[in-house]
């Protein structure tokens, strides 16, 4: 087949998004890199600045909770003047088009909420709540910085930030929502993410394996290149919004 341009790739989208019922999104970092968050495996990645294997686990945790809390209160502050960007609010606008539509992220800075999107899963967690070490109550705070240590008003217990950490399981009661929604998807678009990080990066074939049309819309190639129906290489803050 002669390679489609990038009009024809859009027209095609736009027409299998007309006619869906259904329709899963996955995001990652990518999306939120024009808010100016920054991506994890980019050149700029936050992950080679900082080792993540040293901080995000909970093994760090356990060790020295002082010097991960610092780690999440500055990327908290980095986030709080940030806002979402036309990617996002590009697919609040298809959420209220489509009957069935679910948000999937990977990413824990909440701008899918912010910008107004209503059914979204939270693979990772969310970096504006916390979550008690001790008795497992769940808060959203927003203060940057939070007091050193912060504790539980219920219990006193340390908190912690609600993110998933390297080495630790999934909710899964998430991870049900997220794959009841690749169920029944009839398009799915992956936006934004490297596809390394399982079990997010096997999302897209998941939902192809059951019938979905799967666009990836990404700055790069990955190793779903080729594979998905699709490919759109671009900005997500300029291709969503021709979605439209
Ligand atoms: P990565 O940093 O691995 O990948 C970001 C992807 O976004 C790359 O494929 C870029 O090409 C693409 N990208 C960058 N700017 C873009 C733009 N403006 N428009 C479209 N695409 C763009 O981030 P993730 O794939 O999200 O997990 O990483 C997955 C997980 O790895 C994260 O959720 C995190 C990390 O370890 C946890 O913390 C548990
Ligand atoms: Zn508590």
């Amino acid at each position: 087949m002669a390679e489609l341009t990038r009009d024809e790739q859009i027209s095609i989208l736009k027409e299998k998004l007309a006619s869906a019922k259904s329709v899963a999104v996955l995001t990652g970092a990518g999306i939120s890199a024009e808010s100016g968050v920054p991506t994890f495996r980019g050149k700029d990645g936050l992950w080679k600045q900082y080792r993540a294997t040293d901080l995000a686990t909970p093994e760090a945790f356990a060790q020295d909770p002082r010097l991960v809390w610092e780690f999440y209160n500055w990327r908290r502050e980095v986030l709080k003047p940030l806002k979402p960007n036309p990617g996002h609010f590009a697919l609040v606008e298809l959420e209220k088009r489509i009957p069935r539509f679910t948000l999937i992220t990977q990413n824990i800075d909440g701008f899918h909420h912010t910008a107004g999107n209503q059914n979204v899963v939270e693979l990772h967690g969310n970096i504006w709540r916390l979550r008690c070490t001790g008795c497992g109550t769940v808060t959203e705070d927003r203060t940057v910085p939070l007091p050193d240590l912060p504790a539980c008003s219920k219990c006193g217990a340390l908190l912690r930030p609600d993110v998933v950490w390297f080495g630790e399981m999934l909710d899964p009661t998430i991870l049900e929502a997220a794959y009841e929604a690749l169920q029944f998807s009839q398009v799915m678009m992956v936006v934004g993410t490297s596809g390394i990080v399982q079990p997010a990066a096997s999302m897209g074939m998941n939902a192809k394996r059951q019938g979905a049309f799967v666009v990836e819309i990404n700055l790069e190639a990955t190793p779903y290149t080729g594979v998905y129906d699709l490919n759109i290489q671009g900005k997500s803050g300029e291709t969503l919004p021709l979605l439209l």
